[in-house]
């Protein structure tokens, strides 16, 4: 009905004489810098985003240290899980004994993450480590395909010697024959004598930047792909754990993969009506690994660090369940230590642990995240010794602080007056919010003090009401309300759309940017949208008005939201608006200061159905579609005038 109604409005609105909306841009006078900090990512495991999403491993519990040591496992004939393995913080592992019977097999398969996702054609570097206490044994390495009406399961094979009593890692590169997204691994023990078997790991050969140990290349070429200005990691309310155990801690996720501990997922059990009991976390996407990939990608590392907190939600007012004022100092150390690792010199001792990992040269972090969503005194007071201490060892660090939850109200004002007297650089806000809410605040940032920290849009996106996906509609309201982010470059200086990723079968939270399942994935159009701004964004603000007044939605400029950017590297004027009314709107830009013929190529995003969203099955259903303008002569400059459509979001760029 909703979508029948626009049409009509549309239809009506064309037939309609109307008003122009008549918009000012003075292209002479560039403003303040936009940031290249502008327009980045958010990383948390949640969704199944590291393990079964970004990171390549398709072996899912592949140290045996779940809870339940074989979850995610079938263990069959003789096996026995043992605990005095190699590792030492991974110390579990399967041995595998002659069951007794010639026709009878021990041995293990692995379901991966909701399956197994094999590519035909595509090589996968099968690892282990393992050791034949009894002598020479022999392993079977088979990809399986259990719903298949052939002959055989497996669809690809290769045997493993395992020659010696000690513990060695053993690798092979096996081909899949098919294209399945729910195969099985299986392991099936081919000698009399005894295998123990540890740490066995599945990766595509064909990883991003071929890297072993490596993210899955189509999701990491979509981050690429956005050209973000900063990527914000691990999280979001796992930085913090429902207790203090279980808080993300970057020191157990560097070092040889094998070691690095498990921990649990608080996003296992955080919403019940959404729960996946195999969720953990390997910390095999770890710190080293996160910051390789804001190099690969060009994203600004924007590290964040527990500040003594476990999520104050699971909490609630329980001062107890924190880390005693007088006992922050291992949680300040972790902060000093990760600056060290991620710049200091490869002699020092936390330099060096990165030299070891293979990047001798220093990552050159710059900004360091205190705390996630923290609120209140009991955060304020812990803030203070952090601050304290950064400062004092790495005055050139920024310090990111954080304003809550809350978009605006009491909590959210004191969390602000606190971050301005502890001097943070930055204060990460959040905010998930309806149509309403975004469309209501085309002006928030027009009045924040300019004198105090920065703003950094940390967490945000429109949840539509009643319906939290990515459809056409929320995401151009999105857009729509991205226009004051840019507006405001002064005093916004990062902006950060969340969260990133979700598995289809494995999401507890969206919208989300990017979504998949084992072997495919599409970008929603919140991703566009977030696409058009980063590369838009320009380098200096310019002034665009309605009649004296920025265009933000506000009475009169019909439900338009408008900005306007210089771009010194290609000497371009960059317009970005949204019709977010159901009308057509006749506008006329007056580039003022640009004289000649100019034609204004645009990006545009338009669909009429606005539930309508991009999908595994129809992935390019709402994309960006270009065009040309031309444009003509005016008095002070050249004048754009285009017919917007109802619903719709332009980008356009002019040769100054
Ligand atoms: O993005 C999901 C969650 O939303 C984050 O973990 C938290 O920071 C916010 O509440």
């Amino acid at each position: 009905m909703k979508n029948l109604l626009f049409t009509c409005a549309f239809t009506l609105g064309a037939l309609t004489a109307q008003a122009q909306f008549v918009i000012d841009v003075k292209t002479q006078k560039p403003g303040a810098p936009v940031q290249p900090t502008m327009y980045g990512l958010f990383f948390e495991d949640i969704n199944y985003a590291a393990d079964g999403g970004l990171y390549g491993e398709l072996v899912k519990n592949r140290s045996f240290e779940f809870p339940d040591r074989l979850m995610g496992w079938e263990a069959f004939g003789a096996f026995e899980v043992k605990d005095d393995g190699p590792f030492e913080r991974c110390p579990h592992y399967v041995e595998l004994r002659w069951p007794g019977h010639n026709d009878r097999h021990s041995g293990l398969s692995n379901n991966g993450f909701f399956g197994i996702g094999l590519k035909q054609g595509e090589e996968y570097r099968f690892s282990v480590w393992a050791k034949a206490p009894q002598g020479n044994a022999k392993i079977a390495v088979q990809f399986i395909d259990r719903a298949t009406m052939d002959e055989r399961q497996q669809f690809a094979e290769t045997k493993i010697d395992v020659n010696s009593a000690d513990w060695k890692k053993y690798e092979v590169v096996m081909k899949s024959t098919r294209t399945l997204d729910k195969a099985q691994l299986r392991i099936f023990l081919e000698s009399r004598n005894t295998v123990c078997l540890e740490h066995v790991s599945l990766f595509p050969v064909n990883t991003f930047m071929n890297r072993q140990n490596g993210m899955r290349r189509d999701l990491a070429e979509a981050l690429k792909d956005m050209h973000p200005g900063v990527f914000r990691f691990p999280g979001g309310c796992i930085v913090e754990g429902v207790d203090l155990p279980t808080r993300y801690q970057w020191k157990n996720t560097i070092g040889p993969v094998e070691n690095r501990p498990l921990n649990e997922n608080r996003w296992e059990y955080t919403f019940a009506h959404r729960f996946y009991p195999d969720y953990f976390q390997s910390y095999g996407l770890g710190f080293f690994e996160f910051f390789q990939l804001c190099e690969d990608i060009g994203a600004e590392p924007l590290p964040v660090l527990n500040v003594g907190m476990a999520c104050q939600y699971q909490n609630w007012n329980n001062e107890s369940a924190h880390v005693p004022l007088d006992q922050l100092q291992p949680y300040i150390q972790d902060c000093l230590d990760l600056i060290e690792f991620a710049n200091g010199d490869a002699n020092s001792e936390w330099g060096k642990k990165r030299a070891e990992m293979g990047h001798p040269a220093p990552f050159n972090m710059k900004l360091l995240g205190i705390g996630n969503e923290q609120w209140d005194d009991m955060y304020y007071k812990r803030l203070e010794p952090f601050v304290k201490a950064v400062r004092a060892k790495y005055p050139n660090i920024k310090i990111v602080g954080t304003s809550g939850p809350d978009s605006e109200g009491e909590m959210f004002e004191k969390g602000w007056k606190a971050m301005k007297s502890q001097k943070a650089d930055l204060v990460d806000e959040h905010f998930y919010r309806n149509e309403e809410w975004f469309l209501s605040h085309g002006l928030r940032y027009e009045s924040y003090d300019r004198k105090g920290p920065k703003v950094f849009a940390g967490e945000y996106a429109c949840h539509g009401k009643g319906k939290k996906w990515n459809h056409y509609e929320t995401s151009l309201y999105e857009a729509a309300f991205m226009t004051d982010l840019e507006r405001n470059a002064d005093i916004v200086q990062m902006a950060t759309y969340a969260p990133l990723f979700a598995h289809v079968e494995g999401w507890q939270w969206r919208p989300d940017l990017i979504w998949y399942d084992n072997l495919r994935m599409f970008k929603s159009v919140s991703y566009y949208v977030q696409q058009l701004y980063a590369t838009n964004k320009g380098t200096n603000v310019l002034s665009l008005t309605m009649q004296g007044k920025p265009v933000a939605g506000q009475e009169g400029q019909g439900g338009l939201f408008a900005s306007s950017v210089y771009d010194a590297t290609t000497d371009e004027v960059v317009i970005k608006i949204a019709n977010t009314s159901g009308e057509q709107r006749p506008v006329t830009i007056n580039l003022q200061g640009i004289k000649g013929e100019r034609t204004a190529r645009w990006q545009r995003l338009f669909h009429g159905v606005m539930d309508a969203e991009n999908t595994l099955d129809h992935p390019t259903t709402i994309t960006p579609q270009q065009g040309e303008t031309a444009c003509t002569d005016g008095k002070n400059g050249i004048i754009l005038s285009e017919q917007l459509p109802p619903k719709s979001f332009y980008v356009y760029r002019v040769k100054k």
